[in-house]
């Protein structure tokens, strides 16, 4: 099997209801923050990671999604005759040409586990990483998903990124059961959203992941979970039956941009450090907060 990963899945089929009703007729990957929508990141984190296969699995009222990744001839061309070079280059430059991008459909939003197997017909037999767009990473230099394909290329084994979440809330994440220390741990189990006092851990399972394809055959065979959904975490541990699974603590920050407060969070830190509007919001933020 290649330990080499080219190709993302970006399940975007959710509804987003915690957005609502921001979320009703948009995507909720498609906020900003800032300037650039949550799954540009996504995608420009993955480009890093080498990765040249876009596989978007979209639902219903995500048109913006696929437009987003398009050619803008109609925008461009005014760009051009207004000489907007810069803007022109950041409309050009949003999916370098090495890049294709796939749009599949998951016609109901029957669960992540469920938007993941959509993707099986454009993965085939390859290992492949899977990217949730409202978690945002920021590592300050060569992204997350560079750091797990790096991992995946020694190990070859199913990597899940994870971080340290709080004990209280175990309840809003998949929690890995492990005997190891360190940073890259072997692991015995997963349980999607226990309650705190059935926590086998802290390590919360965040939105990265590098599968192999066999998972697939264990999400075509898991049922409905947590929520009445077909859970990916589900499928992992079936999956951990007859393979491998790793769990690996990532270096960089990570913003909850599917909850309000990630998302305002994420908002503010990306302002202070935007190149153009940087010193202006800190001068803001001073005159605002500090008197
Ligand atoms: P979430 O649990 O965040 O659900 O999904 P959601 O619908 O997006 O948002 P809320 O909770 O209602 O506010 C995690 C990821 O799985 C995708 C979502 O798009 C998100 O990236 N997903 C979820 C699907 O693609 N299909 C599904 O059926 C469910």
């Amino acid at each position: 099997m290649t330990k080499t990963v080219k190709k993302a899945v970006f399940p975007v089929a959710g509804l987003g209801t915690r957005f609502l009703p921001a979320t009703k007729a948009s995507p909720k990957e498609m906020l900003p923050v800032v300037d650039k929508p949550l799954i540009q990141y996504a995608v420009e984190e993955a480009v890093a990671a080498g990765i040249e296969v876009m596989v978007f699995v979209t639902g219903r009222n995500k048109t913006a999604i696929s437009n987003h990744f398009d050619t803008a001839y109609e925008l461009e061309h005014e760009l051009e005759i207004r000489g907007k070079e810069r803007l022109l280059n950041v409309v050009r430059g949003i999916v370098p040409a090495h890049v294709s991008c796939v749009f599949l459909r998951q016609s109901m939003p029957l669960g992540l586990g469920h938007a993941v197997l959509c993707a099986q017909p454009v993965i085939g037999n390859e290992p492949f990483a899977v990217v949730l767009a409202d978690d945002l990473i920021d590592d300050g230099e060569r992204g997350c998903l560079k750091q797990m394909v790096e991992v995946f290329s020694s190990t070859g084994a199913t990597i899940l990124g994870t971080q340290i979440v709080d004990p209280h809330e175990t309840g809003s994440y998949g929690i890995v059961d492990t005997e190891d220390e360190g940073d890259l741990v072997e692991v015995k189990g997963i349980v999607e959203k226990p309650a705190p006092e059935l926590a086998p851990s802290n390590h919360g399972v965040v939105g990265r992941y590098i599968l192999t394809s066999a998972i697939f055959q264990h999400l075509a065979q898991t049922g409905k979970g947590a929520g009445g959904e077909i859970q990916l975490t589900d499928g992992i541990a079936s999956l951990m039956q007859e393979e491998s699974v790793m769990a690996y603590a990532f270096k960089g920050r990570r913003y909850d941009c599917g909850s309000k407060l990630g998302y305002l969070q994420a908002t503010v830190d990306y302002a202070l450090k935007h190149e153009h509007l940087g010193d202006e919001f800190t001068n803001w933020l001073r005159e605002r907060f500090i008197r």
